[in-house]
C-alpha cells in the first residue's frame, strides 16, 4: 500500500518506488508539509518533522493570542492561503461575496480510493489497471463561507510519481469570485537549487535555461493562449550538486495547453516554495453555488537519479498513461510531408510525383500539409472553410487520396481548425464566431487570421462536423492539427460582462471536449498536434495527439537543442523530426544528409522535402536511411533514453537508446564544429549490461565490447575509432558531422 495514514495524529505518508511525500494536518486544520524526497521508512509518528522555533519570532504574525511561534510564515504547506499570516506566494485567491479574501480551509475527511479519477473535462494521466495507482482524497471545507476543498494526491507507486490536483466546490449560497487557483504548491525547508526550465520562441524552442535559485519570485509563464515556445509547462528543481545522471531532482510538468504560471519563492529564511497551475493573470472565474472548478494536474517526479532519471520515468509515464488510444504503444509511419517541398503552390500532380518517389524510397504515409482548400494560396485567405481547392486538385480529395492509396501509401492532412481568416464564407457567415473583446471594433491579427472563439458550443459543433465530414468522405489515416497564432484581445461574445475573465481557460476547455469527442469518433486516425512547430508541445495536447511537430526549424544543428531540450520532458515517440532539404529554410545552414537523418530518426521520423530534387546518390540514401530506421523504429521511439552531451555546454552532442533487455542500442554523436587536431574522444555510454558483450558497429566497421567497457572506459569515436578510415565517410570530418553506433549483445 503506498499510502500510509496516522488516523490520530492525522498524518499522510505517500511513498513510491524511491520516493516520499509526507504531511499532516496543522493545529488550525490546514494541511502542513512535512517531507518530499527520496524513500524513507514509514514510522507510526513523524511529528519530529514539524518545527516551530522556541522562541518567539520577531516581527511576525501569528494565529493564537499568547503564542508568537505559530506563524504560517514559517511553517511548511501544502495549499497555502493569502490573507492570514503568510505573505508569500499562495496557491489560491478567492474574493467572497461581502468583499472578504479569508477562507479558512479546515481538514474534514480524507478518502483512499483504487485508481484514478478522470479530472472533469481535462485531459490527465490515467491508468488501466487500477492496481497500478492509488488516490488519496483529502476534503477541506471553509464554514464561515461554505467553500469546499478538494486535494487530489495520485501516487503511482512503481514509479516515484505523484500527481496532484485541486477541485473548488461552492457550497452556500452566494457567487465567489477564484482569481488564482493553483494545481500544487510544494515547500522546500531551503533552496539550495538550480531551476531547470524549457524556453524559446518561434524556431528555436524548448532549449534548457538552468538558474540557481535567488531570493524573491522567479517563475516563468504564458499569457499567449497557449502553452507557448517562449516556456514549456514544466520546471524541475535540481539539487546544486546533482548531474545529468546522478542527485536528486524534482519535476513539476502541468497536463494544461493554456496560459500557465510556473515558479519559486525564495523566502527570507531561504526557503523555497515551489507552485504550478493556470496562470492566474488575466484569470477571474465567477463560481456560482453549487458549482466546481477544476485546476489541470501536475504530475510530479522525484528522481535520485538526475534529470535524465527524471526524463525517463516522464517518458514511461506520458507513453503509457497520458498517450492513449491505438497509437499509443505503436511504432509511427515515416511520413514525407509538402509543406517545405511546395509550400502552397503546388498541383494534384506535383502531390502525386512526390508520394509516388516517396513510396519508392520506403515512405508510408503522404502528408498533404496547408493549400489544399479552396483560395487558399497563401496564408490571408480560407481558413475556416475546409473545400477542396479543385484548381488544384481538380479531382477531388477522395479522389487524391485513393489515388495516394493505390500507390501504397496512407494519406495524412494538415488542418488549423481554430482558426478563421477574414477572407472566407465562414467570416461572411458568423462575423461573431471571433474571440474578441466586447469593446474592440479592430482586434490584432497573427499571420493574417482570427481565432474562432471555442468557447461556444456551436462553435465547435460546426467544427466537429466539418472535420468529421473530412474524415468521413477521404481515407484519411493522420490528422496534422495546427494553430498559428498567440490569443489578443481575448473576449466571448456570448458570455457577459462578469464572465470574460474565464474566456482564455474556457477557450483550452472547449478545445479539449472537441478533441474529446474527436478522438473518440476516429480514434484510428494519428494526429500530430502542432503550433506554428512547437507552440503547444504540452502534455494536455498529447493526451489527445500521440505525437507533435517540434518546430518548424528542420536545420540539423538547430533541432539537436530543441529535440534534446524537449527529451526533458517528452517521449522520442511523441517528437515529430523531419529530414529537409539544404540549404535549411530556416537558417540557410548546409548539413550533411546523413547528419540530418541522424538527428531526425530519434523523434517521430519523416521527410519534408521534393525526392525529385535529390541526386540519384541521396535517393539511394534515403532508401538505405528509412530501411535502417523501420528495423530499429521500436527501439528509436520506444527504448530507454539517455543523454550523454548537452549540446547547450559546447559544440558536441550525444544521446542514446536502449531496448528493455539492453541486448540493443543506438548511439548517436554530433559534432557541430570541427575540431583540427582533435583530442581522443571517448563517450561513456549508459544503460548496458555490465558483463553482456556487445557488437559495435559505426559504418561498416565493428568492434566487440564488454557493457562495463561501454559504459566506465568509453566508446571510442571516429577518426579514431580502430585506427583505420576506410574511405571519405567514415571520417569525422568538416562541421555538423554525425555517426551512429549500432551495439547489439552477442551472448
Ligand atoms: C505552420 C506549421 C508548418 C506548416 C505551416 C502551414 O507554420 O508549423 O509546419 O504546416 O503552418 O501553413
Amino acid at each position: 500500500m503506498p499510502i500510509f495514514i496516522n488516523e490520530s495524529l492525522r498524518q499522510f505518508h505517500l511513498q513510491t518506488k524511491e520516493s516520499s511525500y509526507i504531511f499532516c494536518v496543522l493545529k488550525n486544520g490546514q494541511l502542513g508539509h512535512l517531507y518530499y524526497g527520496k524513500k524513507v521508512n514509514h514510522r507510526e509518528n513523524f511529528s519530529h518533522l514539524f518545527q516551530l522555533p522556541n522562541e518567539p519570532i520577531g516581527n511576525a504574525t501569528f494565529l493564537y493570542k499568547g503564542d508568537q511561534t505559530f506563524s504560517l510564515e514559517v511553517i511548511k504547506q501544502e495549499y497555502p492561503a493569502y490573507g492570514t499570516t503568510d505573505f508569500r506566494e499562495p496557491a489560491f485567491h478567492i474574493w467572497h461575496e461581502n468583499g472578504s479574501r479569508i477562507t479558512r480551509f479546515v481538514f474534514q475527511s480524507y478518502k483512499v480510493i483504487k485508481g484514478k479519477p478522470r479530472l472533469e473535462g481535462l485531459p490527465a494521466t490515467y491508468v488501466d489497471n487500477e492496481n497500478d495507482v492509488t488516490t488519496l482524497m483529502i476534503t477541506l471545507y471553509d464554514e464561515i463561507s461554505r467553500v469546499e476543498l478538494q486535494l487530489q494526491y495520485s501516487v503511482f507507486e512503481h514509479e516515484s510519481v505523484i500527481t496532484r490536483s485541486a477541485r473548488l466546490t461552492n457550497d452556500g449560497h452566494h457567487p465567489i469570485v477564484i482569481e488564482r487557483i493553483l494545481s500544487a504548491v510544494v515547500d522546500y525547508p531551503d533552496a539550495q537549487f538550480e531551476m531547470i526550465h524549457l524556453d524559446g520562441a518561434w524556431i528555436r524552442e524548448r532549449h534548457i535555461t538552468s538558474r540557481v535559485l535567488k531570493k524573491g519570485v522567479q517563475f516563468i509563464d504564458s499569457k499567449r493562449g497557449t502553452s507557448s515556445s517562449q516556456h514549456n509547462p514544466f520546471f524541475a528543481l535540481k539539487r546544486i550538486d546533482a548531474t545529468e545522471h546522478i542527485g536528486d531532482v524534482y519535476g513539476f510538468s502541468l497536463v494544461y495547453s493554456g496560459n500557465f504560471i510556473a515558479g519559486v519563492e525564495v523566502d527570507h529564511y531561504d526557503v523555497a516554495r515551489a507552485f504550478i497551475g493556470i496562470n492566474p493573470f488575466d484569470f477571474r472565474w465567477i463560481l456560482h453555488s453549487k458549482e466546481s472548478f477544476q485546476t489541470p494536474e501536475v504530475v510530479m517526479v522525484y528522481s535520485s537519479a538526475g534529470l535524465n532519471g527524471m526524463s525517463q520515468t516522464y517518458h514511461r509515464l506520458y507513453a503509457s498513461h497520458l498517450v492513449r488510444g491505438p497509437w499509443r504503444h505503436r511504432p509511427r509511419p515515416v511520413l514525407i510531408n509538402n509543406w517545405e517541398a511546395t509550400y502552397f503552390q503546388f498541383h494534384e500532380e506535383k502531390l502525386l510525383a512526390i508520394a509516388e518517389s516517396a513510396k519508392e524510397l520506403g515512405v508510408e504515409l503522404f502528408v498533404l500539409d496547408d493549400g489544399w482548400f479552396e483560395g487558399r494560396n497563401d496564408d490571408t485567405t480560407s481558413l475556416g472553410d475546409w473545400v477542396v481547392d479543385r484548381n488544384k486538385i481538380p479531382s477531388g480529395l477522395s479522389e487524391l487520396v485513393k489515388r495516394i492509396n493505390e500507390k501504397g501509401l496512407q494519406f495524412g492532412i494538415w488542418i488549423e481548425p481554430e482558426m478563421i481568416s477574414e477572407k472566407s464564407r465562414l467570416y461572411e457567415r458568423h462575423p461573431d464566431w471571433v474571440l474578441k473583446a466586447p469593446n474592440c471594433s479592430t482586434i490584432s491579427h497573427g499571420r493574417n487570421q482570427y481565432i474562432l472563439d471555442l468557447t461556444r458550443q456551436d462553435v465547435r459543433d460546426y467544427l466537429y462536423h466539418t472535420i468529421s465530414h473530412l474524415l468521413e468522405h477521404a481515407n484519411i489515416a493522420y490528422v496534422k492539427w495546427d494553430m498559428n497564432r498567440n490569443m489578443t484581445e481575448i473576449g466571448s461574445s456570448l458570455l457577459e460582462a462578469s464572465k470574460q475573465g474565464e474566456v482564455a481557460h474556457r477557450y483550452i476547455l472547449g478545445l479539449y471536449e472537441l478533441l474529446e469527442r474527436l478522438t473518440n469518433t476516429f480514434p484510428h486516425v494519428l494526429f500530430e498536434s502542432c503550433a506554428s512547430g512547437g507552440n503547444r508541445f504540452d502534455p494536455g495536447m498529447l493526451y489527445y495527439m500521440p505525437q507533435s511537430w517540434a518546430s518548424d526549424n528542420t536545420d540539423a544543428f538547430e533541432r539537436v537543442k530543441i529535440q534534446y531540450g524537449t527529451t526533458l520532458v517528452y517521449p522520442i515517440s511523441s517528437i515529430g523530426a523531419h529530414v529537409s532539404a539544404v540549404p535549411n529554410h530556416q537558417t540557410g545552414r548546409v548539413t550533411p544528409l546523413k547528419t540530418r537523418w541522424h538527428v531526425a530518426m530519434f523523434g517521430a521520423f519523416g521527410y519534408e522535402l521534393d525526392p525529385a530534387a535529390l541526386s540519384e546518390q541521396e535517393k539511394q540514401q534515403v532508401k538505405k536511411q528509412i530501411s535502417f530506421f523501420k528495423k530499429y523504429r521500436t527501439l528509436l521511439q520506444y527504448g530507454t533514453f539517455y543523454r550523454l552531451m548537452s549540446p547547450f555546454e559546447g559544440t558536441d552532442a550525444a544521446w542514446m537508446v536502449v531496448s528493455e533487455d539492453k541486448r540493443e542500442a543506438i548511439v548517436a554523436f554530433y559534432r557541430f564544429v570541427a575540431k583540427p587536431n582533435p583530442s581522443f574522444m571517448r563517450l561513456h555510454l549508459k544503460g548496458l549490461h555490465p558483463s553482456l558483450k556487445y557488437e559495435v558497429m559505426i559504418d561498416d566497421q565493428t568492434k566487440v565490447l564488454y557493457g562495463d567497457e561501454l559504459m566506465h572506459i568509453g566508446l571510442f569515436l571516429p577518426p579514431f575509432y580502430m585506427g583505420t578510415v576506410k574511405t571519405k565517410e567514415t571520417v569525422m570530418m568538416g562541421d555538423y558531422v554525425s555517426c551512429l553506433a549500432v551495439l547489439k549483445a552477442i551472448e
